[in-house]
């Protein structure tokens, strides 16, 4: 592991993984494939894209280096009610955005899609705001815990029912700075209830889930389209 992660006082950090789901290189090349499928599909749109802070920030620089058409950039934020590490469904808006999307073309940018919610909500509040168009671009889509269906148009990887933390991803605020998607190992969460592992019966799903079309983590990448 120290070969992948070598530097002083990181070395803290790699015990407490169990397993790398996502290598740097594999996030690379397929948010290389996302910023060549974008910039192909947007030519003439000057495209805005919205991060959601502060899980996307990673994601959303690199991406947004790997667009080769005219790009806007804005950020929100957002947080939902409930228990820290469980989407309540009832969402927040913490930060809003600093301009006006009627008649621009938006992508959502967000780190992962899990039960849906909070895509939901944001797709339901931007909507509402006139915009050309809005879509939504996620790093990672965890299909086995869906409570809303949400279009996914540019996705990164699906990865299954795991609690997953790196590249902006964090439990209890830390992790986000490892460079690739791990899991934890289960003693880290000591007396806690290990997050996101409850099972989602499929009946509560509102619409059903879209096949999959991303790579499964772990396996080789395939092109966006
Ligand atoms: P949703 O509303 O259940 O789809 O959850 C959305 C948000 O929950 C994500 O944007 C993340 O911030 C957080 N989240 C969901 N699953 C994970 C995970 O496995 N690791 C870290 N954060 C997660
Ligand atoms: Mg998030």
């Amino acid at each position: 592991m120290d070969k992948i992660f070598p530097e002083v006082g990181r070395v803290a950090l790699l015990d407490d993984i169990d397993e790398i789901l996502i290598p740097e290189e594999a996030l690379a090349g397929r948010i290389r494939e996302l910023g060549r499928a974008i910039s192909h599909d947007y030519i003439g749109k000057e495209p805005l894209l919205v991060g959601i802070l502060i899980g996307a920030v990673l994601f959303t620089s690199d991406l947004l280096r790997q667009i080769t058409i005219p790009v806007h950039l804005d950020f929100m934020a957002t947080s939902s009610y409930g228990p820290k590490t469980e989407s309540s469904g009832i969402v927040r808006i913490l930060k809003d955005l600093d301009q006006s999307i009627e008649g621009r073309h938006v992508i959502i940018v967000d780190d992962i899609i899990d039960t849906g919610l909070t895509m939901d909500y944001l797709l339901e509040t931007l909507k509402a705001r006139y915009p050309a168009s809005l879509k939504v671009c996620a790093l990672l889509d965890k299909v086995p815990r869906r409570l809303r269906h949400v279009p996914i148009d540019y996705r990164g990887f699906e990865i299954p029912d795991k609690f997953v933390v790196g590249y902006g991803l964090d439990y209890a605020g830390r992790y986000r700075n490892l460079p690739f998607i791990c899991v934890l190992k289960s003693q880290i969460y000591g007396s806690e209830p290990i997050p996101s592992t409850f099972p989602v019966p499929r009946r509560t799903l509102d619409q059903p889930v879209s096949p999959a079309s991303a790579p499964v983590a772990g396996s080789k990448p395939r092109p966006v389209r």
